[in-house]
């Protein structure tokens, strides 16, 4: 669908308005198997994926679980993914220490390359997204169902888009880097 990865990285856009034409479960998985291919720490893969497509339960996480803005873009998705992340396996040792200072903070870093990895999946197959960070964080996991060694790391809308937002503005390359 897009001439190159800049095209697609660059024309990607978080969308929260949706149109009701419904996101097929062949397409989620074809998603899911793409954000498969995310690098992780040691290859540990702890990025699960739990697809919310019953309108009955999206209603009520939108209405019990989450902020107006957000709700509103629920109830327009056809469908909501929720991004979970298996704890205890990512920045440790074998013998159960951290590799690093950073401790376990690299599963939420592995958590995001796999996020963003099945957003750019979906734009290439023509879906839209909205990653949200915002929401009930006790009432959400326990709705989901979590084990104990789960962590809820963010929630996406996906179906296709009603509006596609302007970009917003992005800083320059003379602010983001520097050579030494
Ligand atoms: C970790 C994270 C959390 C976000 N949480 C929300 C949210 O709760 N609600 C929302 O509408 N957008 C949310 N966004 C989307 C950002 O607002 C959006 O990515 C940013 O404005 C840049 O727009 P673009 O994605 O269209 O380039 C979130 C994005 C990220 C990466």
């Amino acid at each position: 669908m897009f001439k190159n990865t800049f095209e697609a990285i660059t024309t990607r856009r978080s969308v929260r308005r949706f149109l009701e034409k419904p996101v097929e479960n062949e397409q989620i998985e074809a998603v899911v198997t793409a954000a498969s291919f995310a690098p992780s720490w040691k290859n540990t893969q702890t990025a699960r994926y739990i697809a919310i497509t019953d309108p009955a339960a999206k209603e009520t996480i939108a209405a019990e679980m989450l902020p107006s803005f957000n709700a509103a873009t629920v109830r327009s998705a056809p469908v909501l993914i929720a991004m979970v992340t298996q704890t205890g396996r990512c920045g440790y040792e074998r013998d159960g220490s951290y590799t690093t200072k950073k401790e376990d903070r690299w599963q939420y870093f592995d958590a995001g390359i796999a996020c963003q990895t099945f957003c750019l999946a979906a734009h290439e197959m023509g879906l839209a997204t909205v990653i949200m960070g915002i929401y009930d964080e006790e009432k959400l996991p326990a709705f989901l169902g979590l084990a104990e060694d789960q962590v809820l790391t963010a929630i996406i809308a996906l179906g296709y888009a009603a509006e596609i937002p302007a970009c917003p503005k992005r800083k320059g390359v003379e602010d983001l880097l520097r050579y030494i």
